[in-house]
């Protein structure tokens, strides 16, 4: 009981927590900008799962928040033969405004929803729709701005895109008011090739500039925050490269299985699903030189640079940079779950990888050299996503005499889930008469002396939309680069002939497969 709370004391003391100062900040200082043009927002797949869990209470909580244009009307569109005071009711459940107050926000937000009944395979459909539209608007003067958020499956992006197009939905007006903004979401294709017919499909219509590709992973608060942290200060470029730095491990790692998504994911396995967009993502940020001006086309420059840099994948080494897995049945908080494979709809004898681990390079000045891990996989032990900068050790080390133990190096590791936090380790004297290094740790929490609004990530996509700000979307280019680098690497899993050797299981509730050590073993960069 002694030990035990010595432990705890020991723990407690290791922690050099350093309290951030009172920042006084003003709940309503950095408060989002209210897009001050009126628009529309047409969802194609209005009766779907993303419809009623993200974007509709996206939505209300924008309006909530003064985040809503005035006036503003929000049509669903989908397969379904709904009322409008049916879609008006099954928003409302999804929703689930809860006190006067919201309820009567939500009435209001409500008159602004419509819905119409629309076939994504039929261009008639969509001629009815553009007259439908057209009518409301002249009811609610949104000045012809739309923004066309494709919330379907992926097989119907091309089919949708065209027919909004032949209904003349896309088309823009010279002056600033009548723009007309595509929403969609990964995937974007399944590799180089389809990705680039995807495109082609959609600038039949569209110009690059209307084109807003979601990565709900840039619009986290502490992913952004990345480009603060490394460019507001000065204390940290001067040691962001290969001189200083060690390795770098980025990781997203869930304890959800694939949930009801068998359908998608036993095409896409987590190399498509995750590291295609979202690790991509934290590795430009973390890699990236500094843009000249925080704008988004300079910002979007300085990421494409980064995947142009990658490293080529060495296919023909395979395993000594990749490790792929997949989960089977185990233990996850108390409660049995069931194997990748059992899954509803996965097949039983599937090899799709629900776990991956890869070691990139980028050949370039500032990185030439430095690994970077990245690891993401489902039913593991947590859901935990950060990035961790291994510094070099010291180059010389005065006390080798005196320590028994090797001195640690020092960490950076920046929380995006569940801390979201910035965390520095570092060596100090023990108290006391041996000389003995202790291992200390500095903290700062993100949302610290933060009492604002926080937007989630929907909610900051949907506002940058309709603020036509492209900052957190992804460009054409950086989507190509991407499955540049990828398509080999998925080509030579998929087609080889040892793929079942490949693939290495795990018990759900577990960190992984055991082979991952192979690869991330080697260096200690997996924060703990
Ligand atoms: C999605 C993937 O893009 O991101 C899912 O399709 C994954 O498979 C999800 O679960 C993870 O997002 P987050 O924000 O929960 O880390």
């Amino acid at each position: 009981m002694q030990d035990e709370r010595r432990a705890k004391n020991r723990k407690k003391s290791l922690m050099a927590r350093v309290e951030a100062p009172d920042l006084k900040l003003d709940a309503g200082a950095c408060v989002a900008p209210v897009p001050s043009d009126p628009c529309s927002i047409v969802i194609l797949g209005a009766t779907g799962d993303l419809t009623s869990r993200k974007l509709m209470p996206a939505l209300f909580s924008l309006y909530r928040n003064g985040g809503l244009p005035d006036p503003f009307i929000i049509i669903g569109c989908g397969r379904t033969k709904w009322t409008d005071t049916e879609f008006r009711n099954r928003m409302a459940d999804a929703t689930r405004p809860t006190g006067e107050e919201n309820l009567a926000r939500w009435q209001r937000f409500s008159e602004g929803l419509y819905y119409r009944t629309v076939d994504y395979r039929d261009a008639r459909s969509f001629a009815d729709l553009a007259r439908s539209l057209k009518a409301l608007e002249n009811r609610h003067p949104t000045r012809g701005n739309r923004m066309l958020y494709l919330a379907l499956p992926p097989d119907l992006y091309q089919p949708a895109a065209t027919n909004l197009g032949q209904a003349g939905l896309t088309v823009e007006h010279q002056n600033s008011n009548g723009w007309a903004r595509i929403v969609l979401e990964k995937p974007f294709g399944t590799d180089l090739d389809t990705s680039r017919q995807l495109d082609q499909s959609l600038y039949a219509y569209f110009r690059e500039h209307q084109i807003f590709r979601i990565d709900h992973y840039l619009a986290k608060e502490t992913v952004q925050n990345i480009l603060m942290f490394r460019f507001a200060n000065s204390i940290f470029e001067p040691i962001w490269n290969r001189r200083y730095i060690d390795s770098v491990s980025i990781r997203a790692t869930e304890s959800l299985g694939v949930e009801h998504r068998s359908g998608y994911y036993e095409s896409a396995g987590v190399l498509r699903d995750m590291f295609q967009n979202h690790m991509m993502q934290l590795l430009s940020l973390t890699a990236m030189e500094p843009p000249p001006r925080f704008e988004a086309e300079l910002v979007r420059d300085e990421k494409a640079k980064v995947f142009s840099a990658l490293r080529p994948f060495p296919v023909d080494a395979i395993q000594d940079y990749l490790v792929l897995g997949q989960y089977a049945a185990g233990v996850i908080d108390g409660r049995p779950v069931p194997a990748y494979r059992e899954e509803e709809g996965v097949d039983r004898r599937s090899l799709t990888p629900t776990y991956a681990a890869m070691k990139v390079y980028l050949d370039n000045w500032r990185w030439q050299g430095v690994p970077f891990y990245i690891s993401s996989g489902k039913r593991l032990s947590s859901k935990r996503t950060d990035i961790a900068i291994q510094f070099k050790p010291v180059p010389h080390s005065m006390f080798r005499n005196t320590l028994e133990e090797p001195i640690s190096v020092n960490r950076l590791v920046l929380g995006i889930y569940p801390d979201e936090c910035i965390t520095l380790t570092f060596q100090t004297k023990n108290p006391g008469a041996a000389v003995c290094l202790r291992t200390v740790t500095m903290d700062f929490n993100y949302q610290q002396n933060y009492s604002g609004p926080v937007l989630d990530a929907y909610e900051k996509a949907l506002l940058d939309c309709m603020l036509g700000d492209h900052m957190l979307f992804w460009r054409q280019d950086a989507v190509d680069l991407s499955w540049a680098f990828l398509s080999p690497v998925l080509n030579a899993c998929e087609r080889c002939t040892d793929r079942a050797q490949q693939l290495h299981f795990y018990a759900a509730g577990s960190d992984g497969p055991v082979e991952r050590q192979r690869l991330l073993g080697t260096s200690p960069t997996q924060p703990s």
